[in-house]
């Protein structure tokens, strides 16, 4: 890995447990003002301390995280169509490489549509983006997303999907976690996190997800909803961080988790 890309990629994989906790906030380039992330800056202000980056648009990074933050970067750059489509495939690259480095980021994003309409289309970005970043040092993640085809979230397509985006090129791949996760972290040759998807039932649900993860080979987590749509989003994210850089097991990190309830301040994004 050239220096450039290696140092960006070491702002936020951190060097010291080779782990990290991404923050994931881009939902609304396709699924608009979702809930609790309405103002992006009231979400994310209270957990910037807690997150090795986030996963941002450049609107939302422009308007709404602060420019003396010192949050590593990772841009999403791929969107064009949104949830009032049937086909959620049909993504492009929407923002330039150029622009990333301007914006200083630590990496940049994009979804591919494995198995879907536009499987071709996101894959060809994907593959472009990567020579791209090998040019400029910036490293590439490709998102395994699902669409509307939740269905499709096995071990089987899932090693498909992330072993294709590593043979492409990316530097680290975003995925979901499944049955058997062990067998996907098997079949890619590069780095994997895990995103957590709609909010789960339970807190339970979340850390034992996030556990499995790890244990089975995942480098970190790049989630969401499940912290940021939680009554007590910093007590969350503190006992993911726990799991993910401390190894502490499910059952630690759900304990870890009522101390924070208590602890923790009253959200201040409205229900
Ligand atoms: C949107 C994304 C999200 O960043 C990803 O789904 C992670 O967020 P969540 O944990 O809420 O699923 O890629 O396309």
């Amino acid at each position: 890995m050239d220096w450039g890309l290696h140092n960006r990629m070491a702002r936020f994989v951190k060097p010291v447990t080779g782990h990290t906790v991404m923050l994931a906030a881009d939902h609304g380039y396709f699924m608009g003002p979702t809930r609790r992330l309405e103002n992006p800056h009231l979400t994310l202000e209270p957990l910037l301390p807690f997150a090795d980056a986030i996963a941002v648009t450049r609107g939302v990074l422009r308007n709404s995280v602060p420019a003396i933050s010192d949050v590593p970067i990772v841009l999403r750059v791929s969107g064009g169509v949104t949830v009032l489509k049937e086909d959620l495939s049909d993504e492009a690259i929407t923002t330039s490489m150029e622009d990333a480095l301007r914006l200083n980021a630590s990496a940049v994003a994009l979804s591919v549509f494995v198995g879907a309409a536009h499987e071709h289309q996101s894959l060809v970005s994907l593959a472009e983006l990567v020579d791209e970043g090998e040019a400029y040092g910036m490293p590439v993640m490709a998102i395994t997303a699902v669409g509307k085809e939740l269905e499709k979230r096995d071990a089987r397509y899932l090693s498909l999907a992330c072993r294709v985006s590593a043979e492409l090129g990316a530097h680290l791949v975003k995925t979901y976690y499944c049955e058997e996760f062990e067998k996907v972290v098997e079949g890619c040759p590069v780095p994997l996190v895990v995103a957590g998807g709609p909010k789960l039932d339970t807190d339970r649900a979340v850390l034992e997800l996030c556990a499995g993860a790890i244990a089975k080979g995942a480098i970190g987590v790049d989630m969401g909803r499940n912290i940021w749509q939680s009554d007590h989003p910093v007590a969350m994210i503190q006992a993911i961080r726990a799991i993910v850089h401390e190894k502490a097991t499910a059952r630690e990190a759900i304990q870890m988790l009522e101390l924070g309830k208590k602890a923790s301040p009253p959200r201040s994004v409205p229900a």
